[in-house]
């Protein structure tokens, strides 16, 4: 417990400074041009203050196929700087309502301000832990989340939080890091609150959602993470702590951005 508490303390830490700085422990530093490599769409980035695009720390877009409708109630884990919350808000219109989660008051803060900019009035930002998600059961239609859940430190609670929080027939997509073969030995040497460390082999995180109760899953993209784009998360002074190895290919293993879709029996 203790040792959970002190990940997410340092997870906190590290994303109050990224925020500010523009690193990521997860990728390549933040930016729009990152947002583009890892699957938003001219279109999507367009539609979003150049702020929020800027400040996309993702590694995949889980809404792209995710076909949202008017009106629908959406989650979205680990919200950042506000980017998915603000793109589902356009799908859901003003009949609809997203809601965001996220532990660092700095990231939340600067969700908030994007939201203003764009003059979105069917957000809300919640501050708390996705392993204790503060909805009712049985409240949502949707829940998304990208590249968050691979910092659990308890990820099959944070699927059966995301299992009690959907409707009947509510469907989630998230995208996230997963490892093939990753060598205990390379993931021994990275920082427990990196986005690889915590990150699960493939075969476990699907189970993992298997298990909380999730049928027809359907893995939308798959794609080798490259750790390594500019240099920046290969070196120890990324600023977060995030170590690194080469990705795919590599006989330590592979990192993959998994995207990932489910829904709840109706
Ligand atoms: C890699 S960033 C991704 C942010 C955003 N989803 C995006 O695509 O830009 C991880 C975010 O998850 C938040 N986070 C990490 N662990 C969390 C937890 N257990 N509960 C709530 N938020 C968490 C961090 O504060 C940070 O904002």
């Amino acid at each position: 417990m203790s040792d959970r508490k002190s990940v997410k303390d340092q997870i906190r830490a590290d994303y109050a400074r990224m925020i500010q700085g523009r690193s990521s422990c997860c990728g390549p530093a933040a930016s729009p041009g990152l947002a583009r490599t890892i699957g938003y769409s001219e279109k999507e980035l367009a539609s979003a203050p150049e702020e929020a695009a800027a400040a996309s720390f993702g590694c995949g877009n889980p809404l792209a196929l995710a076909e949202l409708k008017p009106g629908e109630v959406v989650l979205d884990l680990g919200s950042g700087a506000g980017l998915d919350v603000l793109l589902a808000s356009q799908q859901v219109g003003p009949s609809g309502k997203v809601y965001g989660l996220d532990m660092t008051p700095e990231m939340i803060a600067q969700a908030r301000a994007n939201l203003a900019q764009a003059g979105i009035q069917n957000v809300e930002i919640l501050e708390g832990d996705i392993e204790a998600i503060p909805l009712p059961e049985a409240s949502l239609d949707f829940v998304t989340s990208n590249c968050v859940i691979n910092l659990a430190p308890d990820k099959e609670k944070v699927f059966r939080e995301i299992f009690r929080v959907l409707r009947p027939g509510g469907r989630f997509s998230v995208s996230d890091i997963v490892t093939k073969n990753l060598s205990p030995a390379v993931r021994e040497k990275l920082p427990a609150s990196g986005c690889v460390a915590l990150a699960l082999e493939e075969e476990d995180y699907l189970e993992a959602i298997r298990e909380a109760g999730f049928r027809e899953l359907k893995v939308t993209n798959r794609a080798p993470f490259n750790l390594s784009v500019g240099g920046q998360l290969l070196s120890a002074d990324c600023g977060c702590g995030c170590g690194g190895h080469d990705s795919a290919g590599s006989s330590a293993g592979q990192i993959i951005s998994l995207t990932v879709q489910g829904r709840k029996a109706g």
